[in-house]
């Protein structure tokens, strides 16, 4: 990985490689979408997997990301196709490529611990601008949520996105010191919700409200719902779909979504077969090796063979 792009951030280690390789790749020969491509960890072991005639399509909403992505790739020539889109856009990705189906479709979500390092405000550990956003061509900035959205908003966000308990409470403290100086910084933000978290575990409640925050910028929990339809419509018979989430929120949309997809309200089956009947989660040894792998939960479907497609 080329020391000009990384300099002294954190690279980002895959997790749970091995079981998505033997969820995802069930056709060497297929076409395979990373939806969240990031820096490539998980793009790089699916194509390992992939014969010559296999392709793997890479998207992730960070240009940042898939410089370092880019970088890793290059041995795969044009096996490999990058795109610096948002996986809602996926439908004008594949008719770019002349691509109609998919053999499997992977869903990392979150952010990587490559971003973290970034300076644009994901990390309360690193001094940044509060920005927060995955593509910074686009969108509102958390400081622009922070100052601009009433207390009752803010504390939804927390509780919400964030299950930060005392949500009102930190609200209320945002809005007080915004009074006296818009937020501008994460340092800035870090002293604002200081005197309400809890003094036992205080990385932990800083880290649920930076990710609260996060996912509001970035509108996460709508793309998950919007991007898990999508590209379940390009899945062919027999096509896999993968999905590694971090958190409750994120999880309980991949697993609602999942579970509808596999049976009707009358009980008969739809377009999706579980499976993973439970969620899968890492290794002791992965946790060990990789803490902030701790957290992650991976669903995987597979479309169904007998389904007419159109
Ligand atoms: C956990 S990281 C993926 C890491 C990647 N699997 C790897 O091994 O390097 C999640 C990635 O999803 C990207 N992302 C989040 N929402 C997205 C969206 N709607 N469309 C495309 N990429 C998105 C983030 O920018 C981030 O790079």
């Amino acid at each position: 990985m080329p020391q000009s792009y990384l300099g002294k951030r954190q690279p980002h280690v895959p997790v749970m490689v091995r079981e998505v390789l033997s969820l995802l790749v069930h056709d060497p020969n297929g076409i395979y979408v990373d939806c969240t491509a990031g820096c490539g960890g998980h793009t790089v072991a699916i194509l390992g997997k992939l014969s010559h005639q296999g392709r793997l399509i890479g998207l992730d909403r960070d240009k940042d990301s898939l410089l370092v992505a880019n970088e890793k790739l290059k041995a795969f020539g044009e096996r490999v196709f990058l795109f610096n889109k948002d996986f809602r856009k996926l439908p004008d990705v594949l008719e770019e490529l002349s691509v109609k189906s998919l053999s499997g479709v992977l869903f990392d979500l979150g952010l990587s611990s490559y971003q973290l390092g970034l300076k644009r405000g994901f990390s309360f550990q690193e001094e940044a601008p509060l920005d927060m956003r995955f593509d910074s061509t686009t969108g509102t900035t958390a400081a622009e949520i922070l100052n601009n959205s009433d207390e009752t908003r803010l504390a939804e966000i927390l509780r919400v996105y964030g299950d930060v308990r005392n949500a009102d409470r930190v609200a209320r403290s945002i809005v007080e010191h915004r009074k006296e100086k818009p937020l501008s910084t994460t340092a800035h933000l870090v002293t604002a919700v200081r005197r309400t978290i809890s003094s036992k575990n205080p990385n932990s409640s800083l880290a649920r409200i930076f990710q609260a925050i996060r996912i509001a910028v970035n509108g996460e929990l709508d793309a998950i719902r919007e991007g898990l339809a999508i590209a379940t419509t390009f899945l062919a018979r027999g096509g896999r779909i993968c999905v590694i989430g971090y958190h409750s929120g994120e999880d309980r949309i991949v697993k609602q979504f999942m579970r509808g997809e596999a049976t009707f309200a009358d009980g008969s089956s739809s377009r999706l077969e579980l499976l993973t009947h439970k969620v899968i989660r890492p290794s002791e040894q992965e946790v060990a090796a990789n803490p902030r792998s701790r957290s992650a939960r991976l669903r995987a479907a597979r479309r169904l063979e007998n389904e007419q497609i159109p």
